[in-house]
């Protein structure tokens, strides 16, 4: 089991490109079964979780061109619509096959995904879309098995906002006969970056990026080529990590567009932040002011940031309160902070950091993708060795971490 031991002290200075963005490479990799047509990828970051969901459209029968950050995927013969539990079990985000593969074969297998480390996670908005443009859909023995004919169009408003739930309904609306309307959509950039790539592929949607999105189903879409959008989570990550170091740094193939929460925050930290049209340069004060924040659907906060700035404020200087609104039990990044000496009391879905002067280094346990993160961004800054366990849930999401940190200046190296 790889761990990654960090030396802390080091100011972070320098500059790195950001790779694509796992969470729109993972929607728009599963767009490739809805053509029998190639699809033609870029920038799409080399990850385990996109490794995953490649072996999984493989084994569906999709044929598959890698060559680094440029993918190639041929659906033009979808053998086997299931996706097993080994499979899904790695990966949740596998239930994204769900809705193009009923609507391009008019059934699917999908194993339910479990809960993870975060939350229960269930995925009763994506059946109840599903449903609604009249597929057929029983679980038993913990798989999904849906059936249609072919879909229809359907007015759909989810219970909550959900950005695999919508981007699910998305795909299926795709080639869904009439027109289906999602009310109450995620508005998640990601999600508009597969719109913009269905939209490529001759689907015809509008209202990506806001709460209503409008599908009109055609026939069949055809290939098309896309970029993959910047991971505005990672950036969020390099930000974090050299703001709490006192660091200057220049990230670059980004954008800001997406941020505009995350970078008020930093701001209100006491950062200075500059744009630029694909870069992002920030430069952190000797010592961050605490900042408090609420997560929440885009635009607001973004949940998966959550744990990054926790981690800033407990060297920072004053108290902040951290109030998790998505899901139920993302905090366990705080049990790993303490044991570097963090100042933390959680009270239900809000945590109170007071910032200390110094943090202690520890050995420490990754519990999930961004925890990982928030104990990177708090070894850095503590005093002595932290060796953190378990980063193989950092791999899934971040790519060649430690390279990146390294050409930043960070003492951090991976320990087999
Ligand atoms: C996506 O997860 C992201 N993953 C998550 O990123 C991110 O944290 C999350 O959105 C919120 O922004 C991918 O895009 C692959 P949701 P998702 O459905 O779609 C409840 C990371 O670190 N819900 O928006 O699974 C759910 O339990 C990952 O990259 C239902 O109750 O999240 C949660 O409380 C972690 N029923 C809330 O909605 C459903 O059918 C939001 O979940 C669907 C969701």
């Amino acid at each position: 089991m790889d761990k990654l031991l960090i030396e802390g002290g080091a100011v972070l200075r320098g500059e790195v490109a950001i790779s694509g963005a796992k969470n729109a490479a993972l929607p728009i990799l599963c767009a490739a079964l809805l053509s029998a047509e190639p699809l033609e990828l870029s920038n799409v970051p080399e990850l385990n979780d996109i490794a995953t969901m490649l072996r999984l459209l493989e084994e569906m029968g999709v044929k598959i061109q890698r060559d680094g950050h440029r993918v190639t995927l041929d659906a033009s013969q979808i053998s086997n619509p299931v996706a097993s539990y080994e499979r899904v079990k790695t990966m949740r985000a596998s239930i994204l096959v769900l809705g193009p593969l009923v609507a391009r074969c008019g059934e699917a297998r999908v194993s339910l995904p479990g809960g993870c480390a975060i939350g229960a996670r269930p995925v009763d908005q994506h059946i109840k879309g599903l449903q609604a443009m009249g597929a057929e859909v029983t679980v038993e023995q913990g798989y999904v098995h849906a059936k249609a004919n072919r879909l229809k169009g359907a007015r759909i408003c989810t219970d909550m906002v959900t950005v695999t739930g919508t981007e699910n309904l998305m795909l299926a609306a795709c080639l869904a006969a009439g027109e289906t309307i999602i009310e109450n959509a995620a508005r998640e950039p990601e999600i508009v970056d597969l719109a913009n790539c269905l939209v490529a592929m001759g689907a015809r949607i509008s209202g990506a990026g806001t709460d209503t999105i409008r599908i009109q189903g055609v026939e069949r879409l055809h290939g098309a080529q896309h970029r993959v959008m910047p991971d505005r989570i990672e950036t969020g990550t390099y930000l974090c990590a050299a703001a709490v170091t006192g660091g200057t740094v220049r990230l670059t193939d980004t954008s800001v567009a997406y941020l505009d929460a995350v970078v008020d925050k930093l701001l209100d930290a006491g950062c200075e932040i500059t744009m630029e049209r694909d870069a992002i340069r920030l430069q952190a004060p000797a010592r961050l002011k605490a900042v408090s924040l609420r997560t929440a659907p885009y635009p607001a906060f973004p949940t998966d940031m959550q744990a990054q700035f926790m981690a800033m404020n407990c060297v920072a200087d004053g108290v902040a309160t951290i109030r998790e609104t998505i899901f139920e039990n993302r905090f366990m990044h705080v049990n790993e902070l303490l044991r570097l000496g963090a100042n933390i009391q959680i009270e239900g879905n809000n945590a109170v950091v007071r910032g200390v002067e110094r943090l202690q280094g520890a050995t420490v346990m990754a519990t999930d993708l961004r925890a990982s993160a928030s104990l990177i961004v708090a070894g850095l800054v503590a005093q002595g060795e932290t060796l953190i366990d378990r980063i193989y849930h950092l791999d899934r999401g971040y790519e060649k971490i430690e390279d990146k940190l390294h050409a930043l200046g960070a003492r951090v190296r991976r320990v087999r």
